[in-house]
């Protein structure tokens, strides 16, 4: 299979690290999805090794802990930035690790439960990912993920298509091919949810700050080169304007929320 890469790791990485300080000032809408997928875990499991892939500042990392005080729980992240931040404000029982979640560092069959909150947008290699979930994971062992649809932030995708031809928004994967990826690799399904919120807006330069606070903006190679000239932003605005309803400008979030178990 051809893998078409849209934006190198380097520059995820970065994106990432950079925003670890503000992080979870503008991640209220990140902490509702993550508690979502937390309230997902069945309460009769008692796992002895979680991984919190995509774990950032680290606030599920340390929600598992307290849920699970006798497994050893690992925080992994991509970005060095992130796991920084996470080593110096949590437990210290808990473990960083830095690895891409496409490649993962542990022996097979060593892990009981994975829990991912908003990570695998990040991927662009979903058989890779599933191939690693299903080969670490012990024989019964779940995986919590929760990742976004393509009808996430079409408003300001459509938004800049109206203004040039370049990529400003991620293009995020539709379910079936998350749910048939994940089938392919040999994971059963248990619970698969979807579902859409909207956020609210006064004004555009709150949700592009706040996609900037939290490290998603945008590092695509298809992106704009240099600096967005003022005329573009005006442009910009004046297109989202189009989206205006009494209540504010929205932003759509499509997102799956997914349970899967790597049969015993
Ligand atoms: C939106 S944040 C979510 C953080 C946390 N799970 C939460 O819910 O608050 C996405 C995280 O995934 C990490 N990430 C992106 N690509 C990754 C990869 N290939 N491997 C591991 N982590 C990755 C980023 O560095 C970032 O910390």
């Amino acid at each position: 299979m051809t893998v078409k890469v849209q934006r190198s790791k380097l520059a995820v990485a970065e994106s990432f690290s950079r925003a670890a300080p503000s992080y979870d000032s503008a991640a209220q809408l990140q902490r509702d999805i993550g508690t979502e997928l937390f309230n997902l875990l069945p309460s009769n499991v008692a796992p002895q090794t979680v991984v919190d892939i995509g774990s950032g500042t680290g606030f599920f990392s340390e929600k598992l802990q307290l849920a699970y005080p006798q497994a050893l729980v690992c925080g992994l992240d991509l970005a060095q930035g992130m796991l920084h931040y996470a080593r110096a404000r949590h437990e210290k029982s808990l473990t960083w690790v830095g690895a891409d979640m496409e490649c993962l560092p542990f022996a097979d069959a060593s892990i009981n439960l994975f829990f991912s909150s908003l990570a695998l947008q990040w991927s662009e290699d979903l058989p890779a990912f599933f191939a690693e979930i299903h080969r670490t994971l012990y024989p019964g062992g779940l995986i919590a993920l929760a990742t976004l649809g393509p009808n996430t932030l079409f408003e300001l995708r459509d938004s800049w298509q109206r203004v040039d031809g370049f990529t400003h928004v991620n293009q995020f994967i539709h379910g079936d091919k998350v749910r048939a990826a994940a089938a392919q690799a040999g994971l059963r399904e248990r619970c698969w949810i979807s579902a859409e919120k909207i956020m609210r807006y006064d004004a555009l330069r709150e949700l592009t700050h706040e996609l900037k606070a939290i490290g998603a903006h945008n590092v695509n190679r298809a992106r704009a080169p240099g600096l967005t000239g003022r005329e573009k932003l005006k442009k910009l605005r004046a297109s989202y304007e189009l989206y205006r309803q009494p209540d504010g400008l929205p932003a759509t979030y499509e997102i799956y929320w997914l349970l899967l178990h790597k049969p015993g």
